[in-house]
């Protein structure tokens, strides 16, 4: 059974642009999400997120795996920030780190993914291309929660897409994203509501996401 997350501090995992970042923001601060979004973690200092983040005034931190000798330090570190800023709900968003048993055990059920692509096909880093290269008509995105196999968590949601003989790789990633925009604040707040039951692989919503 899922755990209740009642009014959450947010914590963002993210490595590149930050496009779910932004949407999530946004989503809070049209009352769509209620939650603070409280810190947003990065593992690369190149990447645009922090920019996006810094300007919007929430609060940052890198850090990289190759600063610490074993994934359990990194991770360690990591949740004495997360259980400093009393974050409830971890939400990766392009973290390019795959997770690893301290993380996962101190925040069971509260770790969730977004990945472009309906799972559990084309997991991995390039799920968008993957699908188009392999010539699927449907693709899609998924919203999952993490545990410790990669892109296999329970599915807590997902959306289709359709896709057209003219599209071009660019255009499908372009239509992903916009869903991923608007599927991941849903999710969220679905959860952040208590509105799912989680029951082994399965979890039940209690409503549609639409
Ligand atoms: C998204 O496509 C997400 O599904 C995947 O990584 C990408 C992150 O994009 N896990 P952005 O950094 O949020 O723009």
């Amino acid at each position: 059974m899922a755990k209740a997350i009642g009014k959450t501090n947010i914590a963002v995992f993210a490595s590149g642009r930050g496009s779910n970042f932004n949407a999530i923001l946004s989503a809070i601060k049209k009352g769509k999400i209620k939650a603070n979004l409280a810190l947003l973690i990065s593992d690369n200092p190149q990447a645009r997120v922090l920019e996006k983040a810094r300007r919007a005034k929430i609060k940052t931190l890198l850090v990289k795996r190759g600063d610490f000798s074993s994934k359990n330090d990194f991770e360690r570190v990591i949740i004495e920030h997360l259980k400093a800023a009393k974050i409830g709900l971890v939400v990766l968003a392009g973290y390019m780190c795959i997770l690893g048993p301290e993380i996962l055990r101190a925040y069971k059920n509260r770790i969730i993914n977004i990945h472009p692509a309906l799972l559990p096909a084309f997991k991995g880093a390039h799920g968008i291309r993957d699908a188009f290269r392999y010539g699927v008509k449907i693709s899609g995105v998924t919203v999952h929660f993490v545990n410790e196999e990669m892109d296999a968590g329970p599915i807590i949601a997902q959306e289709a897409l359709k896709i057209n003989e003219g599209d071009s790789l660019g255009s499908v990633a372009a239509r992903i994203h916009k869903i991923e925009h608007k599927l991941y604040p849903k999710a969220i707040q679905r959860l952040l509501a208590r509105r799912l039951r989680l029951s082994g692989r399965k979890v039940f919503l209690k409503g549609d996401l639409t």
